[in-house]
């Protein structure tokens, strides 16, 4: 699978490792940075990402920081991501079922790396349930995001 990974300075290591376990696993990774401990601002790297799925050139996105929500405040904010907050493998199961979440975000301050390979082994592997009553939550989240940026 081709998939796009972010972070900042605060989740700078857990990016590393989450990015060489899904390389190892055969998958196709495009790091949008930041590369380093250095100190920037978590919006470049989760927007640069989360333009790569909403754009198709990659199929999936993940996105670390401090706690996850700045991450997934931003990726959310780009036409259809839906960017899923997830510290335990429960939510990121069934956000894929219910949601079709097209974005995992993650939080290096609040779980352990041992949680978080867990969460994106789930997140990835779980396929969309594709039952009516899920697509159809789906397709009114998009009619809302559409209504929205109409108004603009
Ligand atoms: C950076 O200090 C921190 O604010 C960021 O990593 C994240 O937790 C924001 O939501």
């Amino acid at each position: 699978m081709k998939i796009g990974i972010g972070c900042d300075h605060g989740a700078y290591d857990y990016k590393e490792i989450i990015k060489e376990m899904l390389t190892k696993e055969g998958h196709e990774v495009e790091d949008f940075g930041t590369y380093s401990h250095d100190s920037c601002d978590y919006p470049d790297f989760a927007y640069a990402c989360a333009k790569s799925v909403s754009e198709g050139s990659n199929e999936r996105g993940i996105v670390i920081c401090g706690t996850g929500i700045g991450v997934s405040i931003t990726a959310n904010k780009v036409k259809g991501i839906r960017c899923a907050l997830c510290s335990e493998s429960v939510s990121a199961k069934l956000t894929r079922e219910h949601n079709d979440s097209n974005m995992l975000a993650m939080g290096q301050r609040v779980i352990g790396v041992e949680v978080m390979k867990d969460i994106v082994h789930t997140w990835i592997n779980t396929p969309f349930s594709k039952e009516a009553r899920h697509q159809k939550r789906i397709d009114k989240i998009t009619a809302m995001e559409e209504k929205e940026n109409e108004s603009r």
